[in-house]
């Protein structure tokens, strides 16, 4: 699926996928969501001090690690405005 053709989801609808209200675990960066589900490293939408269900672009300049490990994970949709 080209990225054009993914389903948007407003900032609400990502918030409802933060490993605590959903079984879905999301994450957003640099406006694309990612689906981290399946990470060890996300368990119940923890990751360090983080949690997932938001756009976390800015905090990634506290990580310990690049953008390169968004990689392995599919961009499932794109968040809107
Ligand atoms: C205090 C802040 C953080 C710490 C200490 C931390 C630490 C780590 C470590 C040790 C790993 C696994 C090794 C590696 O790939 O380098 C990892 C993976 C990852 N981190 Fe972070 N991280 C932090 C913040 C963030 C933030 C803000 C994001 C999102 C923007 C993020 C997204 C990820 C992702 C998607 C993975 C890959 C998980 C996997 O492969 O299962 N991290 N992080």
């Amino acid at each position: 699926m080209s990225i054009e053709n993914l389903p948007s989801y407003t900032k609400t609808q990502l918030a409802l996928r933060n490993g605590q209200d959903r079984d879905e675990i999301w994450v957003a960066y640099k406006g694309q969501i990612y689906d981290v589900g399946n990470s060890r490293l996300w368990k119940n939408g923890k990751h360090y001090e983080h949690w997932a269900g938001q756009d976390l672009t800015e905090e990634l300049s506290d990580a310990p690690h690049t953008e390169t490990v968004f990689d392995k994970f599919m961009v499932i949709g794109i968040l809107t405005l």
